[in-house]
């Protein structure tokens, strides 16, 4: 239950209604206590709005608010396209679609990149792994985030290819298999070659090995053998190459013991592009396939921005230089001026630490937000552009006219990275 809300007879009743009472506030006549029962719930015929989200394969919540997140399906195609070129026809690409692809949409993007020529999908969670399931995509789905205990079966059941390291995932998975009586499922060992964080440490490796050639290796497939950079988008990366030495001695561990896996793979976005010699059998882009780059080092040209958030301007508000703005009026105008109300705040994935900082677009040009940025709404000043009334369309990620404000810009507004700002576009911003 929400703070604002207290359960009152029965039922849940926003606090402000007992605070009226409580403070005995002339707020009108107070009728009979609500019993909800007028309200049309359920399942009603939805039709309008509600109509298209459905249409569109969403769930048939009303889509009413300006405020959305376009993704261009076009340009996710041709940076898989780009990728592809980049490795060469020889080495497999394994899109990586965590975090709801990367905000974007798990589904939608798994299908456009497998339909573009990805081998297979990566998630970290079995969760996100049954979404791309349920929504019937069949391409190999990799779980990067391990095997929890009491997710053997439904990874056995979905098909899905875990990412192993412990023996503890490689015994609950061959009681999975044992269980359903299904094939040998494929498994990719992970191997920590510095990142100090999921994998077996190389010391560890020969144990886990011996598990393989036990009884119980009979029910898993050795099918990739992985590693992860931690470095590769630094400025300075005195620390992939080495990564890569103590990747190799791992497979030659493997093949002194005739273990050849058939998918070895190491490179994310920033590797791909700045480390060829690692592109082995396959590589694992996430954010390049998005159109961002994961550093200002490592671009890979012809890389799209996919998504772009626009909304509208809500109403326009003149006020008086010397007029103090927003929560806390940390801004004072210092002008006469004309500020759009536009519906969107760090509940949408716009963060509040951007305030005083960013800008958005209106009519092709540049206004600032001013003072902060609250949890639905922002301000922005339109003093410059006359013209510009309520409903005007403002863009706050992507192009506008000539003008462009890049992920990158947002990300260096609030101090973060750009998959940050990408993951935190909120589930209350329809993609369309
Ligand atoms: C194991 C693994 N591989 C690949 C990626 C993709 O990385 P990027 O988005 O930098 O390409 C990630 C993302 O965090 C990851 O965790």
């Amino acid at each position: 239950m929400g703070a604002g809300n207290v359960a009152w007879g029965g039922g849940v009743r926003p606090a402000m209604v007992i605070q009226r009472a409580a403070l005995r506030v002339n707020v009108g006549p107070v009728s009979a206590p609500f019993d909800g029962s007028s309200l049309p719930v359920g399942p009603v015929p939805y039709s309008g709005p509600e109509r298209r989200a459905a249409d569109r394969g969403h769930s048939p919540i009303v889509e009413v608010r300006p405020t959305y997140a376009h993704v261009d399906a076009a340009a996710l195609v041709d940076n898989l396209r780009a990728v592809k070129r980049h490795v060469g026809p020889r080495c497999r690409v394994l899109a990586v679609v965590k975090a709801d692809g990367y905000g974007h949409g798990a589904i939608e993007s798994a299908r456009t990149f497998v339909d573009a020529g990805a081998w297979g999908l990566a998630v970290s969670l079995v969760e996100e792994g049954v979404e791309l399931r349920q929504a019937g995509i069949i391409a190999p789905v990799l779980v990067l985030g391990g095997v929890h205990p009491g997710s053997e079966d439904v990874i056995v059941h979905r098909s899905l290819t875990p990412v192993v390291w412990a023996r503890e995932h490689l015994q609950l998975l061959a009681a999975g298999v044992r269980r359903s009586g299904a094939p040998p499922l494929p498994v990719h060992l992970k191997v920590d070659t510095g990142m100090s964080r999921l994998g077996v440490l190389p010391g560890d490796l020969q144990a886990l090995l011996d598990w393989f050639e036990g009884d119980e290796g009979q029910y898993l497939r050795l099918e990739g053998l992985m590693t992860h950079f931690a470095c590769a988008d630094e400025q300075e990366d005195p620390v992939s190459a080495g990564q890569v030495e103590l990747f190799l001695a791992s497979v030659a561990t493997l093949a002194i013991r005739g273990l050849y896996p058939p998918l070895r793979h190491v490179c994310n976005s920033a590797g791909l592009v700045r480390l060829p010699q690692a592109h082995f059998d396959m590589v694992r882009p996430g954010i390049a396939l998005y159109g961002a780059a994961a550093g200002a080092e490592v671009e890979l040209t012809g890389l799209r921005t996919a998504m772009s958030v626009h909304s509208r301007i809500l109403g326009i508000r003149e006020l008086p230089a010397g007029a103090r703005v927003s929560y806390g009026h940390r801004m004072t105008l210092a002008r006469d001026s004309r500020l759009g109300i536009v519906p969107v705040g760090y509940a949408d994935g716009y963060p509040r630490r951007m305030s005083g900082q960013a800008t958005v677009l209106v009519r092709g040009h540049r206004c600032r937000v001013v003072g902060n940025i609250t949890m639905d709404v922002s301000m922005i000043d339109v003093t410059d552009l006359p013209d510009a009334r309520e409903g005007e369309r403002v863009t706050l990620l992507g192009a506008q006219g000539r003008e462009r404000i890049e992920v990158q810009e947002l990300a260096a507004w609030a101090d973060v990275i750009p998959y940050e700002i990408m993951c935190g576009i909120s589930k209350r911003v329809p993609r369309r």
